[in-house]
């Protein structure tokens, strides 16, 4: 019984910051622990070493004084002050207790992996332990930064963000970077950033010269981009070492960190391509409550969305308060789900908390002028508020929604053996109801780290985002569809798919281990025990093998790695798949005939798209098309920013084979509006209701606008849409008047000016200039927009099936009309989103992206043999 020795420094500077800032009664909990020495080093041993570092030798055997000999590592120090809340919040989190075995191990082992369940505190922990160690600090030994990253953004945004705070620092020094945006400046020691972000940098710096240590979170997920990343810095890790021997010093050694949730990382561990020496593992041993898990009975009786529903009205209603996370596949289901819950528990006006039941009440009576009357009331009495003035039994709420709900539980399976039941007579408190998906804006994503109004109840309904990623604080019950949106790729056709699947029991446990933080917890899992056994794969595949890879080839060849099958893949990639990229690099002419880059392959690794864009902006610079073209891309690298309601008459079949999310489609159509408009509260009254049948009425006839009067192309429709919101201003007004994603578009707004400054440092010679506000292109700019397109899709053009077999074309719609193309056998289909689909069938298209649901769907398509447009002015195209 060993006790862990603190350095020297650490304890004085401990007792200060004690002294100073902590309560009195406060001082003597933490003197007591510190005595005890508990603190640093009881729980030490309950970690444990797998692998075979030098960690384990780290382990010290010093005296118990404390106050004693020069610690052994630590040399360098940054000392920093803390705000008390936050130190009391960092003692509590299991990592903190591990802070000098890990700081040890880390100085000891070039790579350290480091396994801890999601919320122990990983991500906002590790870069400041390393913060004050010294990493980062131009006067120690590791003046590099430190770098950390992200599978996804808001994660890269929300934890800088975090970590700043907790450090005291600004959001220079703490700073993220992704894709469009950025906080980094010349004073930035810690900084978060995509896995992409720093995959880029690579083909600038590939030894990664800037960072003294390299962390890798999140690595569980298996991205494509994180598998890469490890891949790489597992050779950089060997380089930066060999180089540093040779240069004395000049270059510093590089520390890698790979920070996963699960244990299963022996993908990284005994893969002996991958590290020389098995790197050591440290297990964190979280504070992991109990979390009773609870089964449907029967799976699939209802649709999940409704039978989630149905769950949180019950937990909400009957069970002891604490926050409801609710886990859906997408954002049709979590737009639904929340306005369902909404409309059931409205919340409270902030202003008049203790009014918020009665006043909250007026979705549930439909009854327009009772509510004025509640209103006048509260407003009369607003100045000397007493909650007695408005009873809700004088609208007789309660008792008939009661009747409602009690009705819906008689056919649900009602396992919650919760023995601390509400009293049936209360009132429902309100539910403060937030979504939680990737296209929502970053803002209204962070609500969900905010404390909810005062006497509501947190309900979060959340995409896999919240699986591991982001820890939302008081989550008590878990209510989880046991599904996930999987993006599956055909290797061979390229044929892209997304499917809605069984998730995996990895990740399953994982959802229900989030409502295990604060304490004791449930988690509702809406199917049965036998299809989680018998149905549930193990893991979730990784997803180098469900994606297209010519982006990263592409990268990799830039980086000199000419042989990629013989990169240390943590799980490699299909060779079918590698052939096709070389394959496809080459009809881009980034690769020659021997699979080597060429300078036009050069050049294009340095954009941040995909090769096939790349080309298109190195080869648009003709006729002034290179503001177009660059517009095109980043429109299509953002994604689509059409609200889906132009299939409104089509988007049945493109659903079919997805039964489970039928019923509600009607809902999610008028939800996917609402959402942009409403992003917190559902207050509709029947004027608002008017109001929105006309805005649908104006939805068809500015899609219609959007895509021309002639039109024959649906990139050209995406052009006229970033023209006329560039003209407008760019501004979110825009967006809701022409029912287009302000997300999407702010994106590809910030996208376009990212592009053009890279256009301009990679093509020096070229005429770059672009105007926001650009003018329409001519009509032989339109010709050449289409060719340069072509080249960039050269391997993706569709001939109507009639013309080989000389059928006349006499079509009026491309409605069930087949195209053949390269890749594939079957017959594909022009998308009903298109602007084609109802037009005469042309013989050649070009398609963007091929998607299965019920048939293989072209997207994003133009007619190749006819030209004109059209756009004499994006003034048309604004309302
Ligand atoms: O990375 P890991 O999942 O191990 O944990 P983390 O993200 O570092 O979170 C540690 C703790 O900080 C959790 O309890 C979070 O709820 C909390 N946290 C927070 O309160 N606000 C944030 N913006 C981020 C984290
Ligand atoms: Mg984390």
């Amino acid at each position: 019984n060993v006790p862990k020795k603190m350095s020297s420094k650490k304890k004085k500077r401990l007792d200060n910051y004690i002294k100073k800032k902590l309560k009195k009664e406060e001082r003597v909990v933490l003197l007591e622990k510190l005595s005890k020495s508990s603190f640093w080093s009881e729980d030490m041993k309950s970690s444990k070493h797998i692998g075979q570092g030098a960690a384990a030798k780290t382990l010290p055997e010093k005296s118990q004084d404390a106050n004693g000999s020069k610690p052994k590592k630590m040399a360098f120090y940054v000392p920093v002050s803390r705000d008390p809340e936050i130190q009391k919040a960092r003692m509590e989190l299991p990592i903190c207790r591990e802070e000098q075995l890990i700081m040890e191990t880390i100085n000891e082992n070039p790579t350290v992996i480091i396994c801890g369940e999601t919320g122990s505190g990983k991500t906002t922990q590790v870069p400041q332990f390393l913060y004050e160690a010294g990493y980062g600090n131009p006067n120690s030994d590791n003046p590099g930064m430190i770098g950390i990253t992200q599978p996804r953004r808001v994660a890269a945004v929300s934890m800088s963000k975090r970590v700043a705070y907790e450090l005291g620092l600004t959001d220079e020094e703490v700073s993220y970077q992704i894709r469009y945006d950025t906080t980094t400046s010349p004073k930035t020691v810690i900084k978060f950033m995509t896995d992409g972000v720093l995959l880029r940098e690579l083909s600038s710096d590939f030894l990664l010269s800037k960072y003294s240590v390299i962390i890798i979170d999140e690595a569980h997920e298996r991205n494509l981009n994180t598998d890469i990343l490890i891949g790489v810095v597992s050779r950089i890790l060997r380089l930066r070492d060999e180089l540093s021997q040779e240069q004395k010093g000049k270059i510093k050694p590089l520390k890698i960190i790979i920070m996963s949730a699960t244990l299963r990382v022996s993908d990284f561990t005994e893969n002996n391509t991958l590290f020389k020496i098995p790197p050591p593992v440290l297990k964190i041993e979280a504070r992991q409550y109990e979390v009773n898990i609870h089964f449907s009975r029967r799976t699939a009786q209802y649709d999940y969305v409704t039978k989630a529903y149905k769950k949180v009205c019950q937990i909400h209603r009957k069970l002891p308060s604490g926050g409801i996370l609710v886990f859906q596949t997408g954002q049709n289901e979590i737009s639904t789900l929340c306005k369902k819950l909404r409309k059931r528990f409205p919340l409270t006006p902030p202003t008049k908390s203790r009014y918020s039941n009665e006043l909250g009440q007026e979705e549930e009576m439909s009854l327009s002028e009772t509510l004025e009357g509640i209103r006048e009331k509260l407003t009369a009495k607003n100045a000397d508020v007493e909650v007695e003035e408005v009873s809700i039994g004088d609208f007789d709420i309660t008792e008939s929604n009661d009747q409602d709900i009690e009705d819906e539980f008689d056919t649900f399976d009602s396992d919650l053996d919760e023995p601390s039941e509400k009293d049936e007579e209360d009132e429902d408190l309100p539910l403060y109801v937030l979504p939680l998906y990737s296209l929502l804006s970053t803002e209204v994503q962070l609500r969900v780290f905010q404390p909810p109004p005062q006497g509501t109840r947190l309900c979060v309904v959340a995409t896999n985002v919240a699986e591991t990623s982001l820890t939302i604080p008081g989550i008590k019950y878990v209510v989880d569809c046991g599904k996930v949106k999987e993006r599956q790729y055909d290797v061979n056709t390229g044929v892209q798919s997304y499917t809605i699947n069984w998730t995996s029991k990895a990740s399953a446990d994982q959802r229900a281990g989030r409502a295990g933080r604060t304490g004791p917890g449930h988690c509702y899992r809406l199917y049965s025990s036998a299809v989680f056994n018998d149905q549930f794969p193990q893991f979730t595949l990784p997803e180098i093998l469900r994606m297209p890879i010519e982006g990263v080839v592409l990268q990799m060849k830039s980086m000199n790695i000419d042989i990629v099958a013989n990169f240390p893949f943590p799980t490699p990639p299909d060779r079918v798949q590698l052939r096709r990229a070389e394959k496809l690099l080459q009809y881009l002419s980034a690769l020659d005939d021997n699979g080597r880059i060429t300078d036009l392959g050069k050049l294009m690794a340095q954009f941040p798209v995909q090769p096939r864009f790349s080309k298109m902006l190195i080869i648009g610079q003709q006729h002034g098309c290179l503001p177009y073209i660059i517009t095109i891309v980043a429109a299509l690298s953002v994604g689509d920013p059409f609200i889906r309601e132009d299939n409104l008459d089509s988007s049945k079949d493109l659903e079919e084979n997805d039964k489970e999310t039928d019923e509600v489609e009607d809902k999610m159509r008028e939800m996917e509006i609402d959402e942009q408009e409403l992003a917190g509260i559902d207050n509709l009254d029947i004027a608002e209701k008017e109001r929105r049948r006309l805005r649908r009425k104006k939805f068809y006839e500015v899609h219609m606008k959007h895509a021309g009067r002639d039109p024959s192309s649906d990139f050209l429709k995406l052009l006229n849409v970033v023209g006329a919101y560039e003209y407008a201003g760019a501004t979110d007004k825009f967006c809701e008047e022409n029912f287009v994603r302000a997300k999407t578009m702010y994106e590809t707004h910030k996208l376009r000016g990212q592009i053009t400054n890279i256009v301009q440092v990679n093509c020096p010679g070229a005429n770059v200039y672009v105007d926001p506000k650009m003018g329409p292109p001519s009509s032989l700019q339109l010709k050449a927009i289409r060719q340069i397109i072509t080249a960039g899709f050269i391997d993706q053009v569709a001939i109507r099936k009639g013309l080989l077999d000389k059928t006349a074309n006499t079509y009026s719609s491309t409605r069930g009309i087949a195209y053949r193309i390269m890749l594939t056998d079957e017959d594909v289909y022009i998308h009903p989103s298109s602007v084609l689909y109802h037009q005469k069938p042309p013989d050649f298209v070009v398609y963007q992206e091929l998607q299965r649901t019920s048939k293989v769907w072209m997207k994003g398509v133009f007619n190749e043999d006819r030209a004109e447009l059209v756009v004499k002015d994006w003034k048309e195209f604004i309302c």
